[in-house]
């Protein structure tokens, strides 16, 4: 089983607790190892004992018992997972999640995971329909949650209506095709309109350049290239023809997209207009501003003398100017990609110097991210972002760097359909 693909699945109280036992057995068919945690309500509906039996592991259920913190505390419960299920998902559930309240083992691994997490709502038509409930699932959808349902039909309570549970079948199959797209990245597509990118062909540039200060030595940044990646991988999971020009990272190739690997500043222009015309070009690449002019073909060597003194002063580097990939594809007179997107990382006055960036790059959107130190954003796997377009400024919640790819994928696929 080490191979398997694992879910944390988190049991609430509805009837159609009972499901879980189908979902699970479903899961394990598929190679897909289930732990679960089961709330108070949810054992009301579905006894431990099933659980156990059918996951072949512990269930948990309590945030202060000694034995399960020890054992696997709600931390780990949520780290050692790929995927975080909540299925049933009950309108307290949910309300919880939204307001962040971490009062029992589940909501509680719920606020302290970075995992994707994906609800299949079950519940009371008129409660489904609430006001409240609406605004909360509204909530938990731009934050990048996933959805499973709910299904319109007969309820357990003697009425029709939207509120039932998603079947197990199609939880399993989106799963399964969750973990099929994954391999290989990290991007959440559960519930995503698939597809819906197909016949689009999309640029993405990231991670840091390497400028050659001699044939050992280079200038760089901090870029790891999980942002540009993440969206890279967002936008092929939404079917785009995607083609990643990366600089120097560590990030494994995305699933279903064409990488193409190069170094400096200057190999990722050519390499980005080699690949155009394109309807969407991304640059999301910490590109280097200079380069170093003419470096020589051999190692600056550190002079000394025979008693170890130094014998030369530090070596000069004369700087350059690298072309600006952004604003030339943002300037193209012909076959201009239908949408430009930029980055802005800054680390002060971030929203104005962003605004004036997208005007002078001639972008369509530019994605502003905070870079100061003690962000985390450069190498981390969370960014606050706002993306900024003609008509003002979205402030996105802190998410993990793969949901952000996902939501600007989704918003790219709604611009497209709506002016192009
Ligand atoms: O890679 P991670 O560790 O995940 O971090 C993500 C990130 C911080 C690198 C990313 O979110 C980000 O902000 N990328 C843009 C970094 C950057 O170079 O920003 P800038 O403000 O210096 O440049 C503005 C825009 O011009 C960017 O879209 C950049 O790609 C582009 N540019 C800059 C210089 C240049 N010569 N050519 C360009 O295309």
């Amino acid at each position: 089983m080490s191979n398997w693909k694992r879910v944390l699945l988190i049991i609430t109280g509805g009837i159609a607790a009972y499901k879980s036992l189908e979902l699970i057995r479903d899961l394990q068919r598929r190679k897909i190892a289930v732990r679960c945690i089961l709330t108070r309500a949810g054992a009301e509906f579905v006894t431990p004992m099933a659980l156990a039996a059918l996951s072949g592991d512990k269930v948990y259920q309590d945030i202060f018992s000694l034995t399960d913190e020890s054992e696997m505390g709600h931390i780990e419960l949520s780290r050692d997972a790929d995927l975080i299920v909540v299925a049933p998902a009950t309108a307290n559930i949910i309300a919880k999640m939204r307001a962040g309240i971490a009062d029992d083992l589940a909501s509680t691994t719920l606020l302290a995971t970075g995992k994707p997490v994906v609800i299949a709502p079950a519940m009371n038509v008129r409660m489904w329909e609430h006001a409240a409930t609406q605004e909360n699932i509204g909530v938990l959808k731009d934050r990048g949650i996933s959805l499973i349902g709910p299904n319109e039909g007969d309820m357990a309570c003697n009425e029709f209506g939207m509120g039932r549970m998603a079947e197990p079948s199609k939880i399993v199959e989106e799963i399964t095709t969750f973990f099929s797209v994954r391999a290989g990245d990290t991007t959440p597509r559960l519930g995503a309109r698939n597809g819906v990118l197909s016949g689009r062909r999309a640029v993405v540039t990231s991670g840091p350049t390497h400028e050659a200060v001699d044939p050992v030595r280079y200038l760089a940044n901090h870029s790891s290239g999980r942002q540009g990646h993440a969206i890279a991988a967002a936008l092929a999971s939404l079917g785009a023809e995607t083609i990643l020009v990366a600089g120097p990272t560590q990030q494994p190739d995305p699933a279903g997209v064409t990488v193409k690997n190069v170094q400096s500043a200057v190999e990722m222009m050519a390499a980005c207009q080699a690949e155009l015309p394109a309807d969407i070009v991304i640059c999301a690449a910490a590109v280097a501003d200079w380069r170093v002019a003419n470096p020589p073909q051999d190692k600056i060597k550190k002079e000394r003398g025979k008693n170890g003194n130094k014998t030369s002063a530090p070596p000069v580097l004369q700087l350059e100017e690298n072309p600006d990939i952004l604003a030339s594809i943002s300037t193209l007179k012909t076959e201009r990609p239908a949408l430009v997107v930029g980055f802005a990382a800054e680390t002060n006055s971030v929203i104005e110097h962003a605004k004036s960036k997208r005007i002078s790059k001639g972008c369509d959107w530019i994605v502003a991210n905070d870079v100061s130190p003690g962000t985390g954003t450069f190498g981390g796997d969370h960014n606050t972002v706002h993306v900024i377009d003609g008509d003002g400024v979205e402030d996105w919640p802190v998410m993990s760097k793969e949901k952000i790819g996902f939501r600007l994928a989704e918003r790219i696929a709604q611009y497209l359909e709506t002016f192009s």
